[in-house]
């Protein structure tokens, strides 16, 4: 939808200059490809218009790197090759097995190498010499998450002057974690190139604060103002990334009578149906909420042959050990529960590894009575958000979501428990399936307002706004 079709944007969003976004992984057009970034991205970016550089996906022979520019209405797509040896060391190593878990408060499944370290670096200095040629005056430049931390830096000393504004999509834990990193200091430190920087929540936020004054000895403002040693200066605030509500709510409510909804109805023979919709990762919590539904069968043998539940976990990184390890743990875990529960005629636990279409899931959402949203850390988790924006608002169901998901700062009529305590979870499980309808309705009610005013529409204007506030 464009600005002036939507009536939503400040008049001259489009005289500001270009929106240049940067991102590792880009949704390309009619791709449903895993991941919410990609997602947020592209409904943040079809109503300003822009470019959008990023990895093209393709692995390629070193000599037959390309940058790959392609157009689809108001988003130019500038994409680019990398070699196996970059995407080893950059995206498989450094990104997805050191910064990942460390940023997600899991330094025992931290696997640090120079070589992979060196490897990041050496991309993030590749696309910016492969970017600034494409930067053009008044260009304002969106760098997304941890794989593209010095990119800043890198744009500088090629001699960008453009805004650089800086988002993090996940968790930033304290201090006594991110000094565990060898080099933290000056990756870290690399926020001194950009003019603003985002995270997910205040407590993202504090801990980046924190950070910096302790090991970094730079002085922080009240008005979220730092100062690094060498003088350097950025702002830094929380901006809690979000969904296009209005959108979500309308696609379930067509996607509800769509036939894959209609199959899935069917097959479900009037049992009520909770469902978690979450990238086969280690982060979300599958594990433990896999054990929590098996107890919850357990324990409540009324329930039995009467809910069931839904898991859809496309994989994601499984060249990484730690991924394949889990996705082995879940498929003998969903094994062992269906094998001990199972009738002939039901299953309780569905356990799919496949994506979906986004309208496709938001008539899942519609048609189930829970969703859980149990992640042991997550920066925000937009699967919590699209469960609410899917419900019927005559009969909607319950969230059930985790004290450690940004959204749960925001969402707090769900029923917010600890991931880590399984009785806790079987609790809600059972709280959530008897819900009496007036109580869902005012929880959601109220859910669904604030994300009707806090979109990704309200995000992006937040967050430009605060970078063109930066630079004055
Ligand atoms: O939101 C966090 C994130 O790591 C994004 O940066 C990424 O695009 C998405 O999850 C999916 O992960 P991947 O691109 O590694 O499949």
């Amino acid at each position: 939808m464009s600005p002036a079709s939507n009536g939503r944007d400040p008049e001259g969003e489009r005289s500001k200059g270009r929106l240049v976004v940067i991102s590792n992984r880009v949704a390309l057009p009619k791709e449903s490809r895993a991941g919410g970034l990609a997602a947020a991205m592209q409904s943040a970016l079809s109503e300003t218009g822009g470019l959008w550089f990023g990895w093209s996906g393709r692995i390629v022979t070193p000599g037959s790197r390309e940058l790959r520019e392609q157009r689809d209405g108001n988003i130019e797509y500038a994409l680019l090759d990398l070699t196996r040896a970059e995407y080893d060391a950059y995206y498989l190593g450094f990104a997805n097995r050191t910064l990942w878990p460390l940023l997600h408060f899991q330094p025992n499944l931290v696997d640090y190498s120079r070589e992979q370290h060196a490897g990041y670096l050496e991309v993030n200095k590749l696309f910016a010499q492969r970017l600034a040629p494409l930067l053009r005056k008044r260009d304002r430049v969106w760098v997304h998450d941890y794989h593209l931390i010095p990119l800043a830096s890198e744009l500088r000393k090629l001699g960008v002057e453009a805004p650089i504004g800086f988002f993090l999509h996940i968790p930033l834990p304290p201090a006594q974690l991110l000094n565990t990193l060898p080099g933290h200091e000056e990756l870290f430190s690399t926020f001194g190139d950009y003019d603003l920087v985002g995270l997910q929540t205040k407590d993202d936020v504090r801990a980046l604060h924190d950070y910096l004054r302790e090991e970094c000895g730079a002085k922080v403002e009240r008005d979220g103002r730092v100062r690094m040693r060498d003088g350097r200066t950025f702002r830094s605030a929380a901006f809690p990334i979000s969904i296009d509500t209005e959108r979500v709510a309308k696609q379930a409510a067509s996607a509800v009578r769509s036939a894959a909804s209609e199959r899935l109805r069917g097959s479900l023979e009037g049992r009520d149906l909770a469902i978690g919709i979450d990238r086969l990762d280690y982060s979300k919590g599958l594990p433990k909420r896999f054990e929590a539904f098996g107890r919850f069968l357990g324990t409540h043998p009324n329930w039995r042959a009467k809910v069931s539940f839904l898991q859809i976990a496309p994989p994601s990184r499984q060249e990484v050990p730690e991924y394949r390890e889990l996705r082995t743990r879940l498929e003998r875990m969903a094994g062992a529960i269906n094998g001990r529960y199972a009738e002939p005629d039901w299953v309780p636990i569905r356990y799919v590894n496949r994506s979906f279409q986004h309208n496709t899931l938001a008539g899942f959402c519609r048609m189930s009575k829970l969703a859980l949203v149990t992640p042991l850390r997550d920066g925000m988790n937009l699967v919590a958000k699209e469960y609410v924006a899917a419900q019927a608002p005559h009969d909607p169901g319950v969230l059930v979501l985790s004290h450690f998901a940004g959204a749960a700062r925001e969402l707090d009529s769900a029923l917010c428990i600890n991931p880590y305590d399984i009785d806790e979870l079987v609790a809600a499980i059972e709280r959530g399936l008897t819900m009496p309808l007036p109580e869902r309705r005012e929880r959601w009610q109220a859910m669904f307002d604030y994300l009707k005013e806090h979109d990704i529409t309200a995000w992006r204007k937040a967050f430009l706004a605060a970078l063109a506030q930066a630079m004055r």
